[in-house]
């Protein structure tokens, strides 16, 4: 367990799609168009959203790989991929899903990624991707993993990592100083050594960069308003004063959480990153 609850992420799924950055998934699909059945590792999948969002773009037949820490997310998953399917079936130990034309290959691995590389490159994949994911690492895992990753020239697609930017309307007092909270727990460990948090896309922009990689980034913020969003702005809310408590004094705390009752707007800044080997 890690603290993700298949709630939590269904909560934020709709949304994590519509922020989504089109272009940069554009960009990805058109680069395996040439692959018949690219295979395509998900790191910490969770309940399997990533795919729901990136497999509609893409080919007719595909091969993910789902990885996960949380055996409990990954039972999760494939319930839910099961119920998005139009039909699904298991084929020798692979869930196998038909949504609309296409046929989506399914095999799930629970394994902590920032002790095993390997599990990556079990059969070389022709991407591999994550959501919501890289923020929780650290700078030193990330320069590791990159490594791994230009020693196997394999292309990697990450969407949704916390940059750090958040707005609030109307605005608080104490706004400032519960944001300067979460951003020191931000940098807490999350089992990787102390996180990155909102540095993560600079340092994967950087060391990718180092490789020799093409590197494309682009802003896939969160746009909340009270009326369509009411439950993830209050669970999120609560979430970043729970976070922020670490660090901040209860009062302020307080104070803040009663005001998200008042919250109309909320902006959320993510990043979303393509990295792939330029081919000379
Ligand atoms: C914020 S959730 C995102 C889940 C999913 N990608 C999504 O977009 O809904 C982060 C995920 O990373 C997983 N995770 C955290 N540390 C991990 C590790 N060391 N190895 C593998 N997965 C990990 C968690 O279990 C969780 O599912």
């Amino acid at each position: 367990m890690t603290g993700f609850s298949a709630d939590w992420l269904a909560l934020r799924e709709e949304a994590d799609h519509a922020a989504r950055n089109e272009d940069i998934g554009f960009q990805v699909a058109n680069s395996l168009s040439s692959h018949d059945c690219p295979l395509i590792v998900d790191l910490g999948s969770g309940t399997g959203s990533n795919l729901r969002a990136l497999a509609p773009l893409l080919g007719l037949k595909q091969h993910w790989h789902l990885i996960d820490i949380d055996a409990g997310l990954l039972a999760h998953a494939k319930e839910q991929l099961r119920e998005w399917a139009d039909y699904a079936e298991v084929v020798h130990k692979s869930l196998v899903l038909y949504w609309g034309e296409q046929q989506i290959t399914v095999d799930f691995s629970q394994a902590d990624v920032c002790k095993d590389f390997g599990i990556l490159f079990n059969k070389p994949p022709q991407l591999i991707t994550s959501a919501a994911f890289f923020d929780l690492t650290s700078e030193q895992w990330i320069s590791e993993f990159v490594q791994q990753l230009v020693q196997h020239s394999t292309p990697f697609y990450t969407v949704l990592t916390y940059d750090g930017d958040e707005q609030w309307h109307p605005s608080y007092p104490e706004d400032k100083a519960v944001l300067a909270a979460f951003h020191r727990h931000q940098g807490m460990d999350k089992g990787f050594g102390p996180a990155a948090g909102p540095k993560a896309t600079t340092c994967l922009q950087q060391a990718f960069s180092l490789g020799g990689y093409e590197v494309m980034t682009a802003p896939s913020p969160w746009v909340l308003n009270a009326q369509e969003h009411p439950d993830l702005m209050l669970c999120l809310g609560q979430g970043i004063g729970e976070a922020a408590a670490h660090f901040a004094e209860a009062e302020a705390i307080t104070s803040w959480q009663d005001a998200l009752h008042y919250r109309r707007h909320a902006v959320i800044g993510h990043q979303d990153l393509f990295a792939r080997p330029i081919i000379a």
